[in-house]
Protein backbone atom coordinates (compact mmCIF):
# COMPACT_ATOMS: atom_id res chain seq x y z
CA UNK A 1 0.00 0.00 0.00
CA UNK A 2 2.89 2.30 1.11
CA UNK A 3 4.18 1.68 -2.86
CA UNK A 4 1.24 2.46 -4.24
CA UNK A 5 -0.30 5.23 -2.66
CA UNK A 6 3.92 7.31 -3.04
CA UNK A 7 3.41 6.18 -7.28
CA UNK A 8 -0.58 7.21 -7.31
CA UNK A 9 -0.68 9.95 -4.45
CA UNK A 10 2.62 11.19 -3.88
CA UNK A 11 1.01 14.97 -3.28
CA UNK A 12 0.08 13.43 0.35
CA UNK A 13 3.41 11.99 1.71
CA UNK A 14 6.90 13.29 2.02
CA UNK A 15 7.94 9.94 1.96
CA UNK A 16 7.35 6.26 3.03
CA UNK A 17 7.94 2.94 5.43
CA UNK A 18 7.16 0.13 3.39
CA UNK A 19 6.51 -3.23 5.33
CA UNK A 20 6.99 -6.46 3.75
CA UNK A 21 5.41 -5.01 0.72
CA UNK A 22 3.90 -7.28 -1.81
CA UNK A 23 5.31 -5.73 -5.16
CA UNK A 24 4.04 -8.65 -7.63
CA UNK A 25 0.63 -9.63 -7.10
CA UNK A 26 1.22 -12.16 -9.43
CA UNK A 27 2.92 -14.03 -6.71
CA UNK A 28 -0.43 -14.48 -4.73
CA UNK A 29 -2.28 -15.63 -7.83
CA UNK A 30 -5.35 -16.66 -5.35
CA UNK A 31 -6.19 -13.68 -4.23
CA UNK A 32 -4.83 -10.58 -1.90
CA UNK A 33 -6.39 -7.93 0.34
CA UNK A 34 -9.09 -10.64 1.67
CA UNK A 35 -10.49 -10.42 -2.11
CA UNK A 36 -10.62 -14.15 -3.65
CA UNK A 37 -10.54 -12.85 -7.22
CA UNK A 38 -8.14 -15.49 -8.54
CA UNK A 39 -5.41 -13.46 -11.04
CA UNK A 40 -6.80 -15.86 -14.42
CA UNK A 41 -9.65 -13.74 -13.70
CA UNK A 42 -8.71 -10.63 -12.80
CA UNK A 43 -4.97 -10.62 -14.68
CA UNK A 44 -5.72 -6.53 -15.32
CA UNK A 45 -6.31 -5.88 -11.22
CA UNK A 46 -3.07 -8.02 -10.54
CA UNK A 47 -1.23 -6.09 -13.42
CA UNK A 48 -2.92 -2.67 -11.90
CA UNK A 49 -2.01 -3.47 -8.15
CA UNK A 50 1.23 -4.39 -8.35
CA UNK A 51 4.06 -1.63 -7.80
CA UNK A 52 6.59 -2.85 -9.44
CA UNK A 53 4.26 -1.80 -12.49
CA UNK A 54 3.99 1.76 -11.25
CA UNK A 55 8.05 1.95 -9.78
CA UNK A 56 8.57 4.74 -12.76
CA UNK A 57 6.14 7.03 -10.69
CA UNK A 58 7.73 6.53 -7.11
CA UNK A 59 10.01 9.54 -6.86
CA UNK A 60 10.09 10.51 -3.03
CA UNK A 61 12.07 8.43 -0.68
CA UNK A 62 10.80 4.99 1.03
CA UNK A 63 12.25 2.60 2.80
CA UNK A 64 11.91 -1.08 2.39
CA UNK A 65 11.84 -3.25 5.18
CA UNK A 66 11.44 -7.34 5.04
CA UNK A 67 11.96 -9.91 7.91
CA UNK A 68 13.38 -13.69 6.38
CA UNK A 69 9.92 -14.92 8.33
CA UNK A 70 7.59 -12.00 7.02
CA UNK A 71 5.93 -15.02 4.66
CA UNK A 72 2.02 -15.13 5.55
CA UNK A 73 0.06 -13.58 2.88
CA UNK A 74 2.11 -14.49 0.09
CA UNK A 75 4.63 -11.27 1.04
CA UNK A 76 7.75 -13.08 0.72
CA UNK A 77 11.18 -11.51 0.65
CA UNK A 78 12.35 -12.35 -3.05
CA UNK A 79 10.02 -9.45 -3.65
CA UNK A 80 11.32 -6.66 -1.91
CA UNK A 81 15.38 -7.14 -3.57
CA UNK A 82 13.62 -6.86 -7.13
CA UNK A 83 11.29 -4.03 -6.56
CA UNK A 84 14.33 -2.26 -4.64
CA UNK A 85 16.68 -2.63 -7.60
CA UNK A 86 13.56 -1.22 -9.88
CA UNK A 87 13.68 1.57 -8.02
CA UNK A 88 17.41 2.27 -8.45
CA UNK A 89 17.05 1.53 -11.94
CA UNK A 90 14.55 4.59 -11.72
CA UNK A 91 16.98 6.79 -10.32
CA UNK A 92 16.34 6.22 -6.46
CA UNK A 93 19.35 6.65 -4.29
CA UNK A 94 20.16 4.12 -1.08
CA UNK A 95 21.93 4.70 1.59
CA UNK A 96 24.94 3.23 0.50
CA UNK A 97 25.23 5.59 -2.23
CA UNK A 98 27.91 7.67 -1.30
CA UNK A 99 26.21 11.01 -2.82
CA UNK A 100 23.44 10.96 0.27
C1 LIG B 1 6.07 -11.20 -11.07
O1 LIG B 1 5.84 -12.54 -10.80
C2 LIG B 1 5.63 -13.32 -11.97
C3 LIG B 1 5.29 -14.72 -11.51
O2 LIG B 1 4.03 -14.73 -10.97
C4 LIG B 1 6.86 -13.28 -12.82
O3 LIG B 1 6.64 -14.02 -13.99
C5 LIG B 1 7.19 -11.84 -13.17
O4 LIG B 1 8.40 -11.78 -13.85
C6 LIG B 1 7.29 -11.02 -11.91
N1 LIG B 1 7.46 -9.61 -12.26
C7 LIG B 1 8.42 -8.88 -11.73
C8 LIG B 1 8.45 -7.45 -12.22
O5 LIG B 1 9.19 -9.29 -10.89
Amino acid sequence: MTANLLAHAAHLFCCGIACSGAYNRTLTPFGFQNKYRKLWDATATYVERSPFMSANKIRKPVLLIHGEEDCDQGTLTMQSDPFFNTLKGHGALSPSDSSL
